[in-house]
């Protein structure tokens, strides 16, 4: 049964419209630094998401910004309410993804809007496209902020999608970190590089935005297959002209060519999801162009990284999240809920669970650093199940009080981390090395019952009877909530 959902961006844009999340700017913009400065700033304020009507020098091109920088935006992005509360889209995006993988449906190219525009060989040039100067101080153009590159395992069927930065180096070259521990780097890294063989690549610029979550979270699942689930019905995906790879039908502009090994350029500096400019201009991965397909209106799409709230921050914590819960719950941990603070740049994380025996809390922070999720985030605070995780007064009172100052923090030196963590000297930066710490925010099971301190709270300590008279009477006292 298909879910409700958005096939493209036109559609998503047009629900954003309605329900008073998108401000239209019919104001020339220029692609160097203004339009990324009000996206920066439509991050900052929690504000609607940005669509740009006129482009200087970029005739014929708009431009879309901000496209899931709120929960009400993620909310909209699944077909739900906007002021769906964040616990009922977690809800959605598990109950969606928990069935069979749903297999992609190839579409003819003459039915793929994508395919409007076909431009290889000679005439392909990048800076036909509007790629912003997002921030000033970056080191170039960044084309990629909010598409996702799609790349094929060198001995098995397996596609990748994620969302790896570009930037333009010249008219035919992108350049960009692909980080050892993502699935496309642990493709290209064992697998073509050590054989010299160019990977081919496909980058979709302002995908529809469920293939667009699905991109940027960390499923075992290929993630054309997994937008099947979230769509609930099979995403539809189209041949690219100059590889054998395929790409979402709808999505607006694509670029096809191949990932260099044994090459390098010079990329960034770039402001990034935590919120900082950390990597300095360094050699790292090339993307030569082979071709550039697109609509005959194409949208251009910018993401603008820096202090929360972005994309970056809000979807990676949310999609980091639901999928350590779904892994501690497959472990037979009896976890509650499990929420990452998208304002910690998804680098601190909350879980709840029923504190049944000893060190569970040490357990779960094995678990989650220990997995493919662990290089993203170094903060784990386990609460009991009674601790609303989504409530930052609670989190705050817990750790504050039921964090022991030195037996309940745990710290593991050796783990492994990004090059990206504004923390971490020169050098842990360099080779990807930070430690992890678990706060332990959960009375000793061990502790005589009369021995536990007792939580003094309108819910804890009032007679059931008493708690329902004065919430019943509440409004009629004068109180408006
Ligand atoms: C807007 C945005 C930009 C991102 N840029 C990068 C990047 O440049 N390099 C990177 O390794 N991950 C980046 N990420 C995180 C990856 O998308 C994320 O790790 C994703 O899960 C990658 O897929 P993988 O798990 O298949 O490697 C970005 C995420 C978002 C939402």
């Amino acid at each position: 049964m298909a879910y409700k959902y958005y096939k493209d961006n036109r559609t998503y844009i047009e629900a954003l419209k309605r329900t008073g999340d998108l401000i239209e700017i019919t104001d020339e913009v220029d692609w160097d630094l203004e339009m990324g400065a009000i996206v920066r700033r439509v991050c900052e304020k929690k504000a609607p998401a940005v669509f740009f009507k006129k482009i200087k020098d970029y005739p014929g091109f708009t431009a879309f910004g901000a496209p899931i920088a709120t929960y009400r935006r993620l909310a909209v992005s699944f077909g739900l309410d906007p002021e769906t509360s964040i616990p009922d889209i977690s809800k959605e995006y598990l109950k969606r993804t928990m069935g069979e993988p749903i297999k992609p449906k190839i579409l003819d190219k003459k039915d793929a809007p994508c395919k409007e525009v076909v431009i290889t060989g000679d005439k392909v040039n990048l800076f036909d496209l509007p790629a912003p100067m997002v921030h000033d101080g970056d080191g170039g153009r960044y084309i990629g902020t909010w598409h996702f590159v799609v790349a094929k395992d060198y001995d098995t069927d397996f596609v990748n999608w994620g969302m790896y930065r570009q930037m333009v180096y010249d008219e035919k070259t992108m350049v960009g970190p692909v980080l050892a521990f993502s699935d496309m780097g642990k493709m290209f890294y064992n697998k073509y590089v050590p054989r010299n063989i160019p990977m081919p690549f496909a980058t979709v610029i302002n995908p529809d935005p469920l293939s667009a979550i699905a991109s940027c979270a960390p499923s075992p699942i290929s993630e054309a297959e997994f937008t099947g689930m979230l769509m609930g019905e099979p995403v539809e995906l189209v041949k690219c002209e100059t590889c054998d790879l395929y790409v979402p039908a709808h999505a607006e502009i694509i670029i096809e060519g191949v990932v260099l090994p044994n090459v390098t350029l010079e990329e960034a500096p770039f402001g990034e999801y935590t919120g900082y400019r950390t990597s300095p201009r360094d050699k790292r991965t090339v993307y030569r162009v082979t071709a550039i397909t697109m609509r005959k209106d194409p949208i251009m799409a910018i993401s603008n990284m820096g202090v929360p709230t972005d994309e970056g921050q809000l979807l990676r914590s949310f999609s980091l999240g639901l999928e350590m819960e779904r892994m501690l719950k497959d472990q037979g941990i009896p976890v509650t809920g499990v929420f990452m603070l998208p304002e910690s740049t998804h680098h601190f994380v909350v879980v709840g669970v029923k504190p049944i025996y000893a060190n569970i809390a040490t357990q779960i922070g094995q678990l989650v650093f220990g997995s493919k999720l662990g290089p993203w985030f170094h903060m784990v605070m386990v609460v009991d199940d009674k601790t609303d995780i989504y409530n930052k007064d609670e989190i705050i009172h817990a750790l504050c009080t039921k964090c022991h100052p030195s037996r309940g923090i745990r710290i593991e030196e050796h783990g492994v981390g990004t090059p990206l963590n504004p923390f971490a000297s020169p050098e842990e930066r360099l080779y990807g090395r930070a430690p992890k710490v678990v706060f332990d925010c959960l009375f000793p099971p061990e502790w005589p019952t009369s021995m536990v301190p007792i939580k003094v709270s309108f819910d804890n300590v009032y007679p059931k009877d008493i708690q329902e008279k004065v919430l019943s009477n509440w409004k009629r006292y004068g109180f408006k909530d």
